[in-house]
């Protein structure tokens, strides 16, 4: 047995590697920058939990959402180690300041971009050593420029502020735009890459036409009534997501829930760990659930609609099938699909009048905390994106309307144009999967054959439809004292 492998028993009780992996943790544990491209379930945690535990100092992750945060955090204290916590907005103020102040206790220290931003943390991360800095979901440096997240962008000058500590970018789903973009943003033109494919090949891609919204919402009930759980409904709008589960659970024996951005936080993780617990069969939710989610047994996604991007549609079905048993993703298609999406991206448009309105308010306050600024924004009714782009520009000293809108304008083409390429990716004559591996700069050489492929090389869907009779499902009212479970875990006091 090798050092490495005894590592991977001690820590993590596994006995091999998944594919790809040791490269990447050679790479690393040889001090060099990584740049590392692992499928969905791929295993990319553990490329940097595992060099963690060989390197002296801390490791340092960048995550882009708190609900990934949270599970990986919970993932690693319910493995046995303390030495983990999140720096975010779900701790309170004296829990942030105990972790900071304790910040040389931590192994494992996951924060978002924006939280890197405060000068009291970046301080404190100065007067510890970091033996790595990850950024996870790495393809949010060049997706999220769309969405506009200014401080992933900074993420190169911040490492040269922590003293240039090792870098690994990871992610699964990027295509060769978009690591160049990473490359350079992250200043890793020298880096190792470890490129593999984004192909999830036990997850069979199905595409099924409906001839309206009305038959969609039948084929769901029955596809949720029939297929193999759990499993996962991603709507195209929060007012969706509620309303299937609706239909779901009054229809269907299954236990569904529904997940959106529009919920608190604390609702979020607790659906989340409702589904993940087994206490819920299938959930319905936006594109706000999803990347990270770690959950073996998923058997089915299904898109009640047209997904925004490729990446989207890859992240969002690569929730099936971490198991590696075989898993289906379904997407209904139906007239108006395509129009209903494009109508989602252009409610983002600001009118003139609304962009000076938003420059007045800007101009007239004192604050200028961006996160505060941003509630006040919202509270006007600009979306979040919008609130976001239009502060940092203002704050570049961009603050014409002309300028602006030209800017909201240039971005949102972009993500008309990234949903006209998945669109016409999904609806094309031929192999799905090969079509969407072309998105990737992939070509695609059929594995071995066993596995059904898609809906256009032909398989058959009662594969994954329930034998015999529905297991037997826990109550959920256990669930109160579950999550209480989860939170007292994550109680700083426990360092002590
Ligand atoms: N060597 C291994 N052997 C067996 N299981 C592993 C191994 N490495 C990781 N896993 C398991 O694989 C699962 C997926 O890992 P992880 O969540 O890190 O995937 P990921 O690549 O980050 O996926 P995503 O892109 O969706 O975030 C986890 O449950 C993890 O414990
Ligand atoms: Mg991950
Ligand atoms: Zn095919």
């Amino acid at each position: 047995m090798t050092k490495l492998q005894q590592t991977l028993y001690q820590f993590f009780g596994f006995t091999s590697f998944k594919k790809g992996q040791e490269d990447i943790i050679r790479s690393i544990l040889s001090g060099k920058d990584t740049i590392a491209m692992l499928p969905t379930g791929g295993g990319k945690s553990l490329c940097y939990q595992l060099p963690g535990y060989m390197l002296d100092g801390m490791v340092l992750i960048v995550s882009p959402l708190l609900s990934l945060m949270e599970d990986q955090v919970q993932q690693l204290k319910v493995r046995g180690e303390k030495r983990a916590a999140a720096l975010n907005s779900m701790l309170s103020r004296q829990e942030r300041q105990f972790v900071l102040e304790h910040i040389h206790r931590y192994k494992f220290l996951y924060l978002s971009p924006e939280a890197l931003r405060s000068p009291y943390v970046l301080e404190k991360l100065k007067s510890v050593p970091i033996s790595l800095f990850v950024i996870d979901e790495a393809h949010c440096i060049s997706e999220w420029g769309h969405d506009f997240r200014p401080d992933y962008s900074k993420l190169g000058q911040l490492r040269k502020k922590l003293g240039h500590p090792p870098v690994l970018a990871l992610t699964a789903t990027a295509t060769k735009d978009t690591l160049q973009d990473v490359m350079n943003l992250l200043e890793l033109q020298h880096a190792e890459r470890h490129l593999n494919s984004v192909n999830r090949p036990n997850i069979a891609l199905r595409v099924e036409n409906a001839a309206d919204t009305a038959e969609k919402i039948n084929r769901v009930i029955q596809l949720v009534e029939n297929l193999q759980g759990p499993g996962i409904v991603y709507c195209p709008t929060r007012k969706w997501a509620e309303e299937l589960a609706g239909e779901i659970k009054s229809k269907t024996s299954s236990r569904a829930d529904f997940y959106h951005g529009g919920m608190e936080s604390g609702d979020r993780i607790l659906i989340q760990q409702q589904f993940i617990h087994n206490q819920l069969d299938v959930i319905c939710c936006t594109n706000a659930f999803g990347m990270g989610v770690d959950k073996p047994d998923i058997r089915y996604v299904i898109h009640f609609h047209l997904p925004q991007t490729a990446e989207a549609f890859m992240q969002e079905i690569g929730r099936a099938g971490r198991d590696g048993k075989p898993s289906v993703s379904i997407l209904l298609r139906a007239p108006g699909d395509f129009e209903l999406q494009e109508q989602i991206i252009q409610m983002e448009s600001v009118t003139d009048e609304e962009i000076a309105n938003v420059i007045r308010v800007l101009e007239e306050t004192e604050e200028r905390d961006e996160r505060r600024l941003r509630d006040v924004l919202m509270q006007y009714g600009v979306g979040e994106t919008q609130a976001r782009m239009m502060i940092h520009l203002f704050m570049q000293g961009k603050t014409s309307v002309e300028l602006i809108k030209r800017e909201i304008s240039y971005r949102m083409e972009l993500k008309l144009e990234k949903m006209r390429r998945v669109s016409f990716l999904l609806q094309r004559d031929g192999c799905l999967r090969q079509s969407m591996l072309t998105y990737f700069d992939e070509s695609y050489e059929p594995d071995d054959g066993n596995l059904p492929c898609c809906s256009h090389c032909g398989f058959d869907l009662s594969l994954y439809e329930q034998k015999g009779e529905r297991s037997k499902k826990a109550p959920l009212d256990s669930w109160s004292s579950e999550l209480q479970r989860i939170f007292s875990l994550q109680t700083v006091g426990e360092l002590n």
